[in-house]
């Protein structure tokens, strides 16, 4: 009998979350119903939302995962059975599996993906990070030509794909980064026109200095100083797109708020998005990113952690930024 290993949520973290928040169940997996496919996943995803879908928020965008229930990931995986013509075996396939080493699927569950040359590209560029950046910067930030982007967690999954999209729209780049090494990645490597290190150097003066007319275009991931630094010199019109906010997802509360009347001195455009409603777009953009990948435009780096067991630990080196790219559980080969 071929055996699965799943982690259920047991509890709701308060602060970081923890091994001691799942269960690790240990299961025999039946014979495949008929009507469905069994696949065997190779990556699945860590993303900082994953800390809000364990909150019992019922108001946010998407419903909290259950206790008991397995916890909710993006991944990729390969179909090893298949008892339905909507699957083949050997199929490459993308959704949300969740933390488990094995999913039963049907029809419309899990989409088959072109085989290209390494499964990785759908978790970094052509999974939810590349989406998110160029959803966020392209559709709702309107780049133009010229234009002074400013971009926070810069050398994260999704910061350091917008910074690159922002160079091929034709934009002066500026990222925001926590060690000196995602700088120099960020300047050296893909092409940002300068990175600051908000751990060590004055932000204000920074900007200031790069961006004398002030920021046009800004992209915030984080929150907290780096946020708040960009706000105050954003320039007349400026477009501020709101993409995440890790530094609030664990609980902590900001005793130095904004002051909010810059948004009318300055008449800035403010815009919070999520990717789930926006579903219907993903084949276009998908399309959009193949096309700057395949053209050496996009770089990216994986961060991978090997054995589904070790997901919860993992998961906070995006809470203390010792990720260097975006966040991979490795959970068999493929
Ligand atoms: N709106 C959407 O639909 C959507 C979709 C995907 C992602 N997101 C958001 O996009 C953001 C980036 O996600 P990602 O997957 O690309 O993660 P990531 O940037 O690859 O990893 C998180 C990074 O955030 C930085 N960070 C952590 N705590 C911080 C703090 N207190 N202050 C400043 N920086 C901090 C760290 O980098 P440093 O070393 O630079 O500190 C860390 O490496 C997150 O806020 C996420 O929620 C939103």
């Amino acid at each position: 009998m071929m055996q699965n290993l799943r982690l259920t949520l047991k509890s709701r973290p308060v602060g970081r979350l923890g091994p001691e928040h799942f269960d690790r169940v240990e299961e025999d997996l039946g014979p495949l119903e008929d009507g469905k496919a069994r696949v065997r996943v190779v990556y699945v995803s860590l993303d900082p939302a994953m800390r809000g879908w364990v909150s019992d928020d019922t108001k946010s965008y998407i419903p909290p995962v259950q206790i008991g229930d397995t916890m909710r990931s993006l991944g990729v995986g390969i179909v090893e059975e298949s008892k339905t013509d909507a699957y083949k075996v050997g199929d490459w396939v993308s959704g949300t599996p969740g933390w488990t080493k094995y999913i039963d699927v049907a029809p419309g569950d899990i989409s088959v993906v072109p085989q290209l040359d390494r499964i990785e590209h759908y978790m970094g560029v052509l999974g939810l990070p590349g989406v998110t950046a160029y959803h966020g910067l392209v559709t709702e930030g309107q780049p133009k030509d010229g234009e002074t982007l400013c971009v926070t967690g810069a050398a994260g999954s999704v910061g350091s794909l917008v910074g690159q999209i922002g160079k091929a729209h034709g934009m002066r780049v500026i990222g925001i980064a926590g060690t000196q090494e995602k700088c120099d990645w960020l300047v050296n490597e893909l092409g940002f026109d300068a990175a600051l290190n908000y751990k060590t150097d004055d932000l204000s003066k920074g900007l200031a200095e790069f961006a004398p007319d002030g920021i046009d275009v800004h992209f915030e991931n984080v929150g907290g100083a780096p946020f708040k630094a960009a706000f105050r010199n954003m320039a007349a019109h400026g477009r501020m797109i709101f993409c995440g906010f890790i530094s609030a997802y664990n609980g902590e509360k900001d005793p130095d708020p904004v002051d909010m009347t810059t948004i009318i001195r300055r008449r800035l455009s403010l815009k919070g998005f999520t990717m789930p409603d926006h579903y219907a777009a993903y084949p276009m953009m998908f399309q959009e990113l193949g096309k700057l990948l395949m053209a050496g435009k996009l770089k990216y780096r994986l961060d991978i952690e090997e054995g589904l067991e070790n997901a919860p630990v993992a998961f906070n080196k995006l809470f203390d930024g010792s990720n260097t790219g975006k966040l991979v559980i490795k959970v068999s080969e493929l």
